[in-house]
């Protein structure tokens, strides 16, 4: 798969903050200015993400956002939607101001369109030309649809015979983000983008666009709205249960599980470890009972004992002597802590981000992965 060697690992950078746009009550659109030095680093592909660094009470904060915007030189534009409790969502919601100063991470994330790569073989080209008929279908719930705006806006503008068939759920119409965007899409695509907005708690003329996305829903949908054997790819994005349960559905209705891309939301997940536990003091046994675990990071190599009573994360491990080692979500959801195995064995419980190829070549979630013998080696670089 072409993105595979082509995921460089990410670094932070200070990045400004250029403006701020209120998408609803409870959501905002944060365009971050990317300085001519750093344009080769900021450089995305439509779905992928970005991780934000910052202190708040006197902790570091790290949370993950999806690029909005198709690519544009200069900036980085992420929507901010509050959660319920969310520190740093409802930080900056009400402080981010034109002026602040974000440590952003490249943006990183496979959740962009291999059926547009596979025929460029060009990830970066996307948005630059044309690859035949191709027909998309995207479901997004919430914030679900900042990724898939940008997919949209990149699929659609980089082919002419591209069709996208959107359905998007919310709650009610006053927490739809992007409602102006995506009519604006809609009259400059007419032909070619089918925007269906689901409401769950609100009356709509049409019963097919009253209530929740559920199984019975989108079976109601599949071969009346859209029909599966002609779509070439499917993008989803929204909490672990509707992703997973939309999964299954298509599954069961003949979808190939290699058309199919999702991405969940890095809040809400099941596994998410909590913050505090990242890079926890954990002390080796001085009894011998550890692990080797051999690390390298920015063609450096670092060395760590973890004690096997400890059952610690790779990542966890590697934290004590490198502040350097990367992640966002440490929850298996992202993808950001991701490296290459070159000796050893691990297990590891979740994986949300990595593509079965991933997987076959040694790749892991160094979150989620702990050491099975003596000793392992760890490539951040590959
Ligand atoms: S840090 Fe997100 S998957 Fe490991």
């Amino acid at each position: 798969m072409p993105l595979l060697a082509q995921r460089p690992r990410a670094r932070f950078h200070p990045l400004t903050v250029s403006q701020v746009r209120p998408l609803t009550d409870a959501a905002i659109e944060v365009t971050l200015a990317v300085p001519d030095e750093l344009a080769e680093d900021y450089n995305y592909v439509s779905g992928q993400y970005v991780a934000l660094r910052t202190e708040l009470e006197g902790k570091e904060v790290r949370r993950s956002y999806s690029i909005c915007a198709a690519p544009t030189s200069g900036e980085i534009k992420i929507a901010i939607k509050r959660d319920l409790g969310g520190l740093f969502s409802n930080w900056a919601n009400d402080n981010l101001k034109p002026g602040d100063v974000l440590d952003v991470m490249s943006p990183t994330g496979a959740f962009v369109s291999q059926h547009a790569v596979t025929s460029l073989n060009d990830p970066q080209a996307i948005g630059e030309e044309s690859v035949g008929l191709s027909r998309y279908m995207a479901f997004a719930a919430g914030s679900g649809i900042t990724p898939i705006l940008s997919i949209t806006r990149a699929v659609l503008a980089s082919n002419p015979q591209a069709y996208m068939n959107l359905v998007y759920s919310n709650r009610a119409a006053m927490d739809v983000m992007f409602v102006e965007d995506i009519a604006d899409l809609k009259d400059r695509y007419p032909s070619r983008l089918a925007v269906h907005h689901l409401l769950s708690r609100e009356q709509r003329l049409s019963p097919t666009h009253t209530g929740r996305l559920d199984a019975e829903k989108l079976r109601s949908m599949l071969g009346t709205v859209f029909r599966p054997e002609v779509v070439d790819e499917w993008f989803l994005c929204g909490p672990f249960e509707l992703v997973q349960l939309l999964r299954d559905e298509l599954s069961a209705a003949g979808v190939s599980a290699d058309k199919v891309r999702y991405e969940l939301f890095t809040t809400g997940k099941p596994t998410a470890a909590p913050e505090g536990n990242i890079g926890r003091p954990v002390v080796a046994d001085a009894a011998g009972g550890n692990i080797e675990i051999t690390f390298n990071l920015d063609g450096l190599e670092g060395q760590v004992l973890s004690p096997k009573s400890a059952r610690e994360s790779i990542l966890n491990a590697a934290l004590r002597v490198r502040q350097d080692v990367p992640f966002a979500c440490a929850g298996g959801v992202c993808g950001t802590c991701r490296a290459k195995v070159i000796s050893g064995e691990v297990a590891m419980d979740e994986n949300y981000a990595l593509e079965p190829d991933e997987v076959a070549a040694g790749y892991v979630l160094t979150c989620q992965s702990h050491p099975k013998g003596d000793a392992v080696h760890v490539d951040f670089d590959s």
